[in-house]
């Protein structure tokens, strides 16, 4: 089976398509290397074996991605490409709502004219705002976004499920991630932001190489057990393995399925401070910061249907997303 992959030189992309070579499936990505470099193809080689085929095309523009679909013909695609970064998204909406909404519309009409009408799309539990049942499961409604980033994944959820409406040889198969944390074993692949992260794990990182003097603590008056957010941190390598398995259901029915890929285990922020340090023996200095705009409590998933839909279960625990990050980082960051 051949699988086109967008934005599969990303963080989360790279590590599928180095899973899907490693379960047998030719895969082609195409990706305007916004957010990554192409040195990952390099990367995945050494790893698998197989350099992918790489497009260096934009969502933006049609006609650069055609050629993609004009040299091959795929059962299906993993539609990873979007921008992402939360406060960016805040200040530049139109730039956000141009690349993610505009963007997939153009992937989607390419993939409807050459007759591939089969998409796995990365979503996000971002889709269920302040959650209204935790766990949280598919039935749970969808809430507020709190910024534009979320309110693409939101949209872009609503546009596919009509797309397939009006056309129901389409399938589509949403995954709402929840905490992608971790990196690649070999320690080649990996999460590498630009500038000052504003994600947890990857300001970890920095501030265990010793680019950031300490970690921001945003709140320690939260309903949760120890005052911090509470999220479900998810090994990058599972939530690759997750879209593995639902190339499947994808391929075999013509229906919109939505699945939430995360562990089912809520870690507070103080969690993941403590564990880091013990399994890698660094200490992360921190303080107690004002809370972030936009956060809530607790979010963590019940991950009950996409292991009984998709077979799929998380396998890795928290010490070894710990162990993964660090090792990447030692490698990449120091
Ligand atoms: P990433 O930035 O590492 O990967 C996204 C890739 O898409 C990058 O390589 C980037 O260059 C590419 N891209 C962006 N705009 C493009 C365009 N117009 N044309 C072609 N390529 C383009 O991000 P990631 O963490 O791997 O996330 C992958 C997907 O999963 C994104 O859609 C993201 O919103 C979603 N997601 C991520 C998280 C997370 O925490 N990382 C959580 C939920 C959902
Ligand atoms: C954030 C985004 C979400 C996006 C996800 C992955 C918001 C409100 N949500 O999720 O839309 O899908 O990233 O990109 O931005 N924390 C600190 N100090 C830090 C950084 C984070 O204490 O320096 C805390 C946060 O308050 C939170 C937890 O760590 O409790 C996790 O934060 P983060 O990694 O940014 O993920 P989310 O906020 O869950």
């Amino acid at each position: 089976m051949k699988i086109l992959v967008t934005g599969g030189t990303g963080y989360i992309g790279s590590h599928t398509v180095a899973e899907l070579i490693e379960r047998g499936y030719e895969v082609v990505i195409f990706d305007n290397l916004y957010n990554s470099k192409e040195e990952v193809l390099d990367y995945i080689k050494e790893i698998t074996g197989v350099r992918p085929v790489f497009y260096k095309a934009d969502l933006r523009d049609k006609e650069s991605m055609r050629p993609v679909f004009k040299e091959h013909t795929f059962d299906a695609v993993i539609h990873f490409a979007g921008l992402k970064a939360v406060g960016e998204s805040v200040e530049k909406p139109l730039f956000y709502y141009e690349n993610n909404i505009a963007g997939t519309v153009n992937l989607c009409e390419l993939m409807n004219e050459y007759g591939c009408k089969r998409i796995i799309f990365s979503s996000s539990a971002t889709v269920y705002g302040d959650p209204a049942e935790i766990p949280i499961t598919e039935s749970c409604p969808k809430g507020t976004c709190t910024n534009p980033y979320g309110w693409t994944k939101s949209m872009l959820e609503q546009i596919l499920t009509d797309i397939h409406t009006s056309d129901n040889e389409w399938s589509v198969v949403l995954l709402r991630y929840f905490n992608p944390i971790g990196a690649h074993e070999s320690g080649l692949l990996g999460e590498s932001p630009n500038g000052i992260p504003n994600n947890l794990m990857p300001y970890i990182m920095q501030v265990a190489v010793g680019k950031l003097p300490e970690l921001g603590v945003f709140g320690d008056d939260y309903d949760t057990p120890d005052g911090t957010g509470v999220r479900d941190y998810i090994h990058v390598v599972d939530l690759a393995k997750g879209h593995v398995n639902a190339i499947e259901k994808v391929t075999k029915t013509n229906e919109v399925n939505i699945y939430n890929l995360g562990t089912g285990n809520g870690y507070s922020v103080l969690d993941i401070v403590k564990t880091f340090e013990e399994v890698n023996n660094i200490k992360i200095p921190y303080s107690i910061k004002p809370r972030r705009a936009g956060d809530i409590a607790t979010c963590y998933a019940d991950p009950a249907k996409a292991k009984a839909e998709l077979g799929w279960v998380a396998e890795y625990d928290l010490r070894k997303m710990c162990e993964d990050s660090w090792n990447f980082a030692k490698k990449r960051f120091k």
